[in-house]
């Protein structure tokens, strides 16, 4: 088995992506959010674990107005959420065109797809909603083209508000945080199984973890064994490291272990590398990434396409949510949104 942040061991027919080593995000995570702690940015679900109110709230679509309008839907036209989640970006696409579009909608996670389904069942025969890996487009089109391709990266609050996900510390659960119960590796399982290097590999290129190292030798010391629920690794870590300030330490532990759980990053390597075979000309991707790993591969690919003249840039900088969005919805916050076009 190997480290890094895209661990994954999954039956979802993606055999590129189990336990792979992803080298270029190793030293590249340092960014600064006056959120943080340490000067180093948190994520959504980093913000999540940490944000109180935010977790009784129903998940509020990030830059939802902003993402959709790169997208410029119009009636006729095919689009895909690849992150439908509860459905939120996936809505305003078909409100904007009164349903009169197909609209492919993805997930990994079963339980997003069932509220997806509830939330769009007005629009009728314009959604076909799938469970896949939005890497695995080719599965889903089968041959298709299409006008717009959204995502928006990371957990939602249905996964983060789930004790039984065992993604938040904030409740006592087995160590899971599987996006999809089809992903046979859980968080726990990735303790027990990494190395003493993989871990911290994992703690500082997913998690930005600055104490990567103390925090990987003592569980590695462990073997896992006594960490198999949230609060024993958030505890754990709390009396490795001490507590100081208003975020918990295991914060990025946590928000390390869901990005390599889930193979975060090697799916959004794998849809950055193809999907633009899969956009019409003058079609449009616009992706929403919430951590500085994410954002630097999507800036990267979209920049790559523009200098070989394959699409053209509809964003010179990202894209952030304004300062009313980041105080109503503090997962917003880290939030960067890029869009290009197919030339
Ligand atoms: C931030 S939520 C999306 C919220 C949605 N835009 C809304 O308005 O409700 C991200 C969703 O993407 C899903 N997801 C994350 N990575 C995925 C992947 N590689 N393939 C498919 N779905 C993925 C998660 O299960 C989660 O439901």
């Amino acid at each position: 088995m190997r480290g890094g942040c895209c661990a994954r061991g999954e039956r979802e027919g993606n055999p590129e992506s189990s336990w792979t080593h992803d080298a270029s995000g190793r030293s590249s995570c340092r960014t600064k959010n006056s959120l943080s702690t340490f000067g180093v940015a948190l994520s959504d679900a980093a913000l999540a674990l940490e944000t109180g109110g935010l977790m009784t709230a129903e998940h509020r679509p990030v830059l939802l107005e902003e993402a959709v309008g790169f997208l410029a839907p119009r009636p006729g036209g095919t689009y895909v959420d690849g992150t439908i989640g509860l459905g939120g970006h996936a809505e305003r696409i078909l409100e904007l065109t009164e349903g009169r579009v197909r609209l492919f909608g993805i997930d990994r996670d079963e339980a997003a797809l069932e509220r997806a389904r509830e939330r769009l069942s007005r629009f009728g025969d314009a959604v076909t909603l799938a469970r896949a890996d939005f890497a695995d487009l080719d599965r889903v089109l089968e041959g298709r083209v299409v006008d717009g391709i959204l995502l928006d990266l990371g957990v939602s609050s249905l996964q983060l508000d789930d004790p039984s996900r065992g993604f938040s510390f904030r409740f006592d659960a087995p160590l899971d945080m599987r996006m999809s119960r089809t992903q046979s590796r859980t968080a726990a399982d990735v303790l027990r199984e990494s190395t003493e290097e993989q871990l911290e590999e994992i703690f500082r290129t997913c998690g930005e973890e600055p104490r990567a190292r103390r925090i990987a030798r003592g569980i590695g010391r462990t073997r896992g064994k006594g960490l198999e629920t949230t609060r024993a690794l958030a505890e754990f870590v709390e009396r490795l490291v001490g507590r100081s300030g208003r975020i918990h330490p295991a914060t990025r532990v946590f928000q390390a272990l869901r990005i390599a759980v889930n193979g975060e990053l090697e799916s959004l390597k794998r849809f950055l590398g193809r999907f633009d075979k899969y956009l019409g000309s003058g079609g449009r991707a616009a992706i929403v990434s919430f951590h500085s790993l994410e954002d630097r591969l999507v800036k990267r690919a979209f920049q790559a396409g523009a200098r070989e003249g394959r699409f053209r840039a509809l964003t010179r900088k990202p894209v952030r949510p304004s300062r009313e969005e980041a105080t109503g919805n503090p997962r917003s916050r880290s939030a960067k949104l890029r869009a290009v076009e197919k030339a």
